[in-house]
């Protein structure tokens, strides 16, 4: 190519970029977008959007850009253009409409650590066959009949732990119980065991970094939690060749007690596969979890009412196996006729708000109350914003869990039905696999703490969205042992 020719190449590509630039500008200036502001170029206004801020709020951020703009505002979020929607209506249509009108799309960071295959990426049909195995391996009847005594077993397991008048962090103990129950629940592995304590050693850098900035150089967060990633993968295909290795010999017979013994048993899936499925499902399974039961204990010391009211509950529990001539383990019965502490459980996820937004993408372009949300946009439906919004919850800023009594959800005063707002676990064909469990285990945790403690905040400390939600501190608290009449 002469030089003439090479500047002419430059000057059409150029000039073509500009063409496609001025379309694409023309395109958008037709658009009915929301308003909004998209501030600095690449950034846009990330920075501002994952300031921490109190997880009882909506954040400086949402809050300025609600009061400016409404309900639905358009940003630069996450590397791109965004449609971020505080609005019941949208959230919902968003996340009814998956695989039609809009996706699942987290930033790629969360691909590269918890996989390709993980859960949380996957689209598609090899989305809902993942989705079918761990419906299937979380089912109502696997709940009843495995998961509910391993529940209780992993809690009094913890609680026993816990000394009188003792001072320690609530948001580790909590974190000690999930991990227990999922790693059980996963791979058989007990606690207190060596591999398990390994596995949860790699699995904390792990998690440190899933939630830092996905920044892959020596020395950081993320590459560390990479390489944490990788340790814990070779951990679980060895399990998984142990298993398959006994079959072989003859010396066991492939169960489908956990969860890898069921997909070796019941799909076909790859090893990469399974590897990123186990992952996945000990992440999801193990942090959500543990929040919510810290959240649950951080609500609770600020509110005796509640615990006056949990206690009689949970003594008449007791009471009335012992009358019975019942065993004292927890049954499914039992744990139906936990009703005040659903309507705990159901406060703790509103106000707390465990997740606080989920990552979608336009796959087509869409029109919605009067705004065009453009293809190929992000569009993040942020559920804490509506579970905070006093036209959908009467005084959302109280922790108040008996607006959950008698209709199930309706604001107590202003009588307009919440139930239908209310997504802590998303919504749609991609509501949380574990909603049962999840709820589950903060019930029987509850149980147990209300039956043998009194506890104080040690320190004072506080919920942030991070916006994953965290005590800055650990969450100190003191407990006293008491023994109640029952
Ligand atoms: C309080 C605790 C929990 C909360 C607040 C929670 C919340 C959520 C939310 C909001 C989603 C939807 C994500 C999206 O649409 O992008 C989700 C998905 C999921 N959760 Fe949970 N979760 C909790 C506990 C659990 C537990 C205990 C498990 C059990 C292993 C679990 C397994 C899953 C799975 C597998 C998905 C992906 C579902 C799919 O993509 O089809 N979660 N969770």
């Amino acid at each position: 190519m002469s030089d003439l020719e090479f500047f002419l190449f430059l000057l059409s590509s150029v000039f073509a970029l500009f063409l496609i630039f001025n379309v694409i500008k023309a395109k958008q200036n037709t658009l009915n977008l929301p308003p909004g502001t998209m501030g600095w170029p690449f950034i846009g206004e990330t920075i501002g959007y994952l300031k921490p801020y109190s997880a009882t709020s909506v954040g400086e951020f949402m809050e300025q850009h609600i009061s400016r703009f409404g309900k639905i505002f358009k940003s630069h979020l996450f590397g791109g253009p965004t449609i971020v929607s505080a609005d019941a209506e949208l959230n919902k249509f968003i996340l009814q409409n998956e695989g039609r009108l809009f996706e699942c799309s987290y930033p790629r960071s969360i691909g590269g650590i918890l996989g390709k295959w993980s859960m949380l990426v996957l689209v598609g049909d090899m989305h809902r066959d993942m989705r079918i195995i761990s419906l299937n391996f979380l089912s109502n009847a696997r709940l009843k009949t495995h998961l509910l005594p391993e529940v209780e077993k992993q809690t009094l397991l913890v609680l026993s732990s816990w000394k009188d008048n003792s001072t320690f962090c609530a948001q580790d103990e909590a974190k000690k119980f999930t991990f227990n129950l999922m790693a059980k629940h996963i791979m058989s592995l007990d606690p207190g065991e060596a591999e398990t304590e390994q596995l949860k050693k790699e699995y904390i850098t792990f998690m440190k970094g899933v939630v830092s900035p996905p920044l892959n150089f020596p020395g950081t967060a993320y590459r560390k939690a990479l390489n944490s990633r990788s340790t814990i993968l070779k951990f679980i295909e060895r399990k998984m060749e142990e298993r398959v290795w006994k079959m072989k010999e003859g010396r066991e017979s492939l169960e489908d007690d956990d969860l890898l013994g069921w997909v070796l048993k019941h799909s076909n899936l790859s090893k990469e596969q399974i590897l990123d499925l186990v992952l996945s499902l000990l992440f999801a399974g193990h942090e959500t979890s543990s929040v919510a039961i810290a959240l649950a204990i951080y609500f609770l010391q600020a509110c005796p009412t509640a615990v006056h009211q949990l206690t009689e509950e949970h003594v008449g529990i007791v009471k009335a196996k012992k009358q019975s001539g019942e065993s004292p383990e927890l049954t499914w019965d039992d744990y139906r006729k936990m009703e005040f502490t659903q309507c705990v459980i159901n406060e703790t996820l509103r106000y707390g708000n465990v997740v606080r937004f989920l990552h979608r993408k336009a796959i087509k372009d869409v029109r919605y109350k009067g705004y065009d949300i453009p293809r190929g946009w992000k569009v993040l439906p942020v559920i804490a914003a509506v579970h905070l919004d006093s036209s959908h919850f009467d005084r959302p800023q109280r922790f108040d869990p008996w607006r959950w009594q008698n209709n199930g959800g309706s604001s107590s005063s202003s009588g307009a039905t919440v139930n239908n707002n209310y997504m802590p676990f998303g919504g749609g064909p991609r509501l949380c696999a574990g909603s049962e469990l999840a709820k589950l285990e903060m019930a029987l945790f509850i149980h147990h703490l209300v039956l043998n403690f009194r506890w104080e905040l040690a320190d004072a400390d506080q919920a942030f969205a991070f916006p994953f939600v965290d005590f800055p501190k650990g969450l100190p608290v003191k407990v006293h042992r008491h023994t109640l009449n029952h």
